[in-house]
């Protein structure tokens, strides 16, 4: 059996900014707000016309991963591609990225798995690299929110929060016992779908249908905030706890902690309940509100760029979000 670590890192944000108080000219909101309960300050959202997607954004990510893997783009033998903005209804964006990046035919797997999708694709990826059949695999995690957003005051319990943006790693074959992936541990509770879910178009409700009733706004993401906002604290902790246990660890042993950026105020209470440092957690949610299946991947490629992921350090990740699913990986860098 191999292992796998992770060999090269990158991410892509689009350039243009908007702060909350650009966010407050759009729809009643204001910048006190958002920070108390979110801790976000501006977000990315790609400039409209721009062309830029979930995909292109995930090839930007991508090549910088690979160039600092020291590979090529044909060294690469798997893509796995985590989103909940794909570029078409499908295919998926998994081939856009083999075909923008003019990759050999190699496979391509989408992840739906919201904001545990990079969590989710980087378990998959580990499990294809233990087994042999895969060396190095690109594993990206990408959302291009912005387009969908309901950005009147209807919507802002849920767009305020959201931003755009890509991360990748790679993920190679490696035969030092002890180091890589250690663990990845994955839940699901589906009764909760709906709270947290963009319901359509589904093929029970097509466009059609939706034309018919403009009153019908299921193409916008609900959320029921408070309810998914209690549910994560509890699933954080639990599936932390439960990656650490399996490798008989405890939360001292964490150098550093990589969660989903969801809402600063669910990393600060998970932070609290495990009495981690400030230097042992890393958030970004304040410069780029949440990403999605990128928040993670971005998050630790800021990390390792800032010098806070060191050989040897115990990264541990965790994500919660809709479906609702969740999920951990520990890592020994
Ligand atoms: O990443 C996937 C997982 N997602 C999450 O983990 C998100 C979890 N949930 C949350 O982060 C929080 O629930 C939110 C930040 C989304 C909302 O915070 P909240 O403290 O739960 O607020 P709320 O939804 O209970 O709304 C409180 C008040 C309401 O007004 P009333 O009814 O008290 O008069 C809302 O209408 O705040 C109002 N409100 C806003 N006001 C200004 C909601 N959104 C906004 C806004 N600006 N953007």
């Amino acid at each position: 059996m191999y292992t796998s670590k992770i060999t090269g890192l990158g991410y892509f944000v689009p350039e243009n900014i908007v702060t909350n108080d650009d966010l407050s000219k759009m729809m009643d909101t204001n910048d006190e707000w958002i920070q108390e309960r979110t801790g976000i300050k501006e977000r990315r959202w790609i400039e409209k016309g721009s062309g830029e997607t979930s995909s292109s954004m995930g090839v930007k990510a991508a090549k910088i991963a690979i160039e600092r893997s020291r590979l090529s783009k044909d060294d690469i033998d798997f893509i796995v591609f985590a989103t909940l903005s794909p570029d078409m209804y499908f295919p998926g964006c998994g081939v856009q990225i083999q075909n923008l990046m003019d990759m050999p035919t190699i496979g391509a797997l989408d992840i739906r798995n919201q904001c545990s999708g990079f969590v989710y694709a980087l378990s998959v990826a580990d499990q294809f690299i233990k087994t042999g059949m895969y060396k190095n695999i690109l594993v990206i995690g990408a959302e291009y929110h912005s387009g969908g957003l309901d950005i009147t005051t209807r919507g802002r319990g849920v767009s305020v929060i959201f931003g755009d943006g890509a991360g990748a790693a790679i993920l190679s074959r490696s035969k030092k016992e002890g180091k890589g992936i250690l663990s990845t541990h994955l839940h699901s509770e589906g009764k909760h779908a709906k709270e947290l879910t963009v319901e359509s178009p589904s093929i029970a409700h097509w466009v059609p249908e939706l034309l018919k009733n403009t009153e019908d706004l299921s193409y916008f993401p609900y959320m029921n905030g408070t309810f998914v906002f209690k549910n994560a604290v509890v699933r954080f902790s639990e599936v932390i706890l439960e990656g650490l246990q399996a490798n008989n660890l405890s939360p001292e042993d964490i150098d550093l902690f990589i969660p989903h950026q969801a809402n600063l105020r669910i990393s600060q209470f998970v932070q609290k309940k495990f009495k981690l440092r400030d230097d042992q957690v890393f958030n970004n949610i304040q410069k780029y509100g949440n990403t999605t299946a990128a928040s993670i991947i971005i998050a630790l490629t800021e990390a390792w760029e800032n010098g806070k992921v060191k050989d040897g350090d115990l990264v541990v990740l965790a994500a919660f979000g809709s479906g609702f699913t969740w999920g951990s990986v520990v890592i020994r860098w």
